[in-house]
């Protein structure tokens, strides 16, 4: 497994690959890894065929935090990564650094950004403003440096792989997006590199999200007809606040492949939450 530093080693590796015709796989992630990101690695793997390459890209990209979130203490331990990714057979490790990934020198300040405008409005993008352009700008720079043949997303993060698969069709990048489903611990907890936060009592009101979910999917079953969205959310409200110390941020329901609220909820109907637990904020989502 190759540990690439370099914007313009990596580059090099790419045109080199483009040019004998190799397929490209790449997982963007900013580490701490779990086996979430592991099961998109082995996606990866498994699209890219036995000839193929596998980047798992690590970095923690500062312009996706907001300016009182966790930037400085989202965990990081890159030789734990790269132990996990080297059994993974993952070909090549991309870890730039931040001040080649947002250079600021005699040519002047880090200015291009690039903004999706709808999608992401809502949900994370209302709670979190600058949230997406960080995100869209960073994984717009991944493509242009390691010029997958496709890139790899989890469903965890739902808005942000609908946000991406509409840059790529936008902005005409030519790559594939796939995405893959959410892995949980046995207690329905997602898994996040933010778990390691939880700590005593948080842990165990955290599996509200999932309980949360699983309620609305009960009440749906139960149900002959289409259930108002204002009347689950407040239902939702209620069992996050009996969960103590959580804090509901947004709870929404939405068509899948639109992200539009919808005013009745239907079995396939999709549903986003966030929730405090102390200072941690975690999501969690699902199709009905
Ligand atoms: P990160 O939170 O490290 O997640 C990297 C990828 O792993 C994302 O596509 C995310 O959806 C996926 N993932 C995380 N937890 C998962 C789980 N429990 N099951 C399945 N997939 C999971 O998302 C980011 O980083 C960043 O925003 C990034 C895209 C790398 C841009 O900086």
């Amino acid at each position: 497994m190759e540990v690439v530093r370099s914007i313009a080693t990596m580059q090099r590796l790419a045109s080199n690959w483009r040019r004998r015709g190799v397929r490209v796989g790449l997982v963007p992630t900013m580490g701490f890894l779990h086996p979430g990101h592991l099961s998109l690695v082995k996606r990866a793997r498994k699209l890219a065929g036995p000839r193929g390459q596998v980047v798992v890209s690590i970095y923690v990209n500062p312009t996706q935090f907001g300016p009182r979130e966790d930037f400085s203490r989202y965990p990081r331990d890159l030789s734990r990564d790269l132990r996990l990714c080297r059994a993974e057979k993952v070909d090549v490790v991309f870890a730039p650094k931040d001040r080649d990934m947002y250079p600021s020198n005699g040519a002047g300040p880090f200015t291009s950004y690039v903004v999706e405008e709808s999608l992401s409005a809502a949900m994370e993008g209302a709670s979190r403003p600058t949230h997406f352009r960080g995100v869209t700008t960073v994984v717009a720079k991944l493509f242009n440096i390691v010029h997958p043949t496709f890139a790899v997303f989890g469903a965890k993060d739902y808005q942000q792989a609908a946000i991406v698969k509409r840059m790529v069709r936008d902005l005409n990048f030519p790559l594939g997006i796939a995405v893959a489903p959410i892995c949980r611990e046995p207690d329905g907890l997602a898994m996040s590199s933010r778990n390691r936060f939880l700590k005593g009592d948080l842990r165990m009101q955290a599996t509200v999200l999932r309980r949360s979910i699983e309620k609305v999917h009960a009440a749906l079953r139960r149900a002959s007809r289409p259930l108002p969205a204002a009347k689950l959310k407040r239902e939702v409200k209620d069992m996050v606040k009996k969960a103590s110390g959580a804090r509901l941020d947004y709870v929404e329901f939405f068509e899948s492949n639109t992200l539009e609220p919808v005013r009745n909820v239907v079995r396939g109907t999709h549903m986003a939450l966030a929730v405090f637990f102390g200072k941690t904020r975690l999501i969690d989502n699902s199709r009905l």
